[in-house]
């Protein structure tokens, strides 16, 4: 995000390795595939050079799962050997390496991993960079996403009746460029494009992003760095790329599948989003961010939020509780101390295409 606006206007500046450790290609293995997936926390936006003693918090939920999603370190650099410096303030962090002991976890960039602030595809050493990343968070040599251009990914955890596929996307590798606006004091926001062709995700992650979908699970969390739903911040989000974002929602439609919840970071506060009429159900979005520093009161316009956002540190946490005839997906933010800021319930069954919900119930049973 636009970190150097925010700190004008709220008068703010935004692995040595563990031996027990899980490499991220290892997860299938790592997570018993009996078991359901029913705890899964995420967050983004932590500056290595500032204290982290969320990771305690965040440990303490006993997480299956942890999706650090963007923003994992911050030092505005393309040079990839800088980034890899400020990886390892991150790696020597204690409660960053209680977290690698208790779950394994899947990483993507945003803006202040990946390169400079708001950066998209003309960062220079990208495919360098993409290696730094990986290297970081444990990616084998021979994984496929070291080859592929930009570090999306996609796992299903849980037996059958009971899946949760995680979709990771990478927006920051393809994405062209954005159209600026002056804000205030010479600094920039952005505005919607009206240029059809500038890409977010690039044809090749379009394409296998449709690819995902045909795989069967009952709960798919869609993960971005940046907002998905919010259209009325000058901030980066999908919604600077109109077209980009339609295709998202014109996908998953045609998809026809139920059990769609995105998740986001990079706004440095933590808030539920909901938007209706864009898939055949309600579209509820999570943000959480940031898990060192956040955005002060600076305001945060969203016309889609849904009750209060915070800005204290935070986390979220996706919680699911398969044993219910109706599965309950329970959507929340924690501070740093655990304690709630925010919570949604959300039933499997108010997630389903039209004539799907009967489906879902009976699959649940299994
Ligand atoms: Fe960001």
């Amino acid at each position: 995000m636009t970190w150097r606006l925010l700190a004008v206007v709220c008068g703010l500046g935004c692995f040595s390795f563990e031996p027990a450790a899980v490499p991220a290609e290892d997860l299938a293995s790592a997570i018993d595939h009996s078991m359901p997936l029913s705890t899964i926390a995420f967050g983004s936006c932590a500056n290595q050079d500032l204290p982290q003693p969320i990771w305690e918090a965040v440990v303490a939920t006993k997480p299956q799962l942890f999706l650090f999603i963007g923003d994992t370190i911050y030092g505005d650099t393309t040079n990839p050997e800088e980034k890899r410096r400020a990886y390892e303030k991150l790696g020597a962090k204690p409660g960053y390496q209680k977290l690698k002991r208790t779950c394994p976890v899947f990483a993507v960039w945003d803006d202040h991993d990946y390169g400079i602030n708001d950066m998209g595809g003309e960062h220079p050493n990208k495919a360098r960079m993409q290696q730094v990343f990986l290297d970081f968070f444990e990616e084998p040599d021979d994984s496929p996403i070291r080859s592929q251009e930009g570090i999306y990914r996609a796992n299903i955890f849980g037996p059958v009746g009971r899946r949760v596929q995680v979709i990771i996307f990478d927006t920051r590798y393809h994405r062209g460029p954005l159209s600026r606006v002056n804000i205030a004091n010479g600094y920039v926001g952005y505005m919607p494009s009206e240029d059809t062709t500038v890409p977010l995700l690039g044809e090749m992650q379009w394409q296998w992003f449709e690819e995902q979908l045909k795989q069967p699970a009952e709960i798919r969390l869609i993960v971005s760095s940046i907002q998905v739903l919010p259209d009325n911040h000058p901030l980066e989000k999908w919604a600077n790329l109109p077209h980009e974002r339609e295709r998202l929602f014109a996908t998953l439609r045609r998809a026809e599948v139920g059990g769609v919840v995105f998740l986001s970071g990079d706004q440095h506060l933590g808030e539920l989003s909901r938007q209706k009429g864009v898939l055949d159900y309600d579209a509820y979005e999570l943000t959480s961010s940031g898990m060192t520093h956040t955005r002060g009161n600076v305001p945060a316009p969203n016309r889609y939020r849904v009750g209060r956002p915070t800005r204290e540190k935070n986390f979220g946490l996706v919680t699911i509780n398969w044993n219910a005839d109706d599965p309950r997906i329970r959507l929340s933010v924690q501070n740093e101390q655990g304690a709630m800021q925010l919570q949604k319930d959300v039933l499997l069954s108010e997630l389903q295409p039209t004539g799907n919900s009967m489906n879902v119930q009976a699959e649940s049973r299994q």
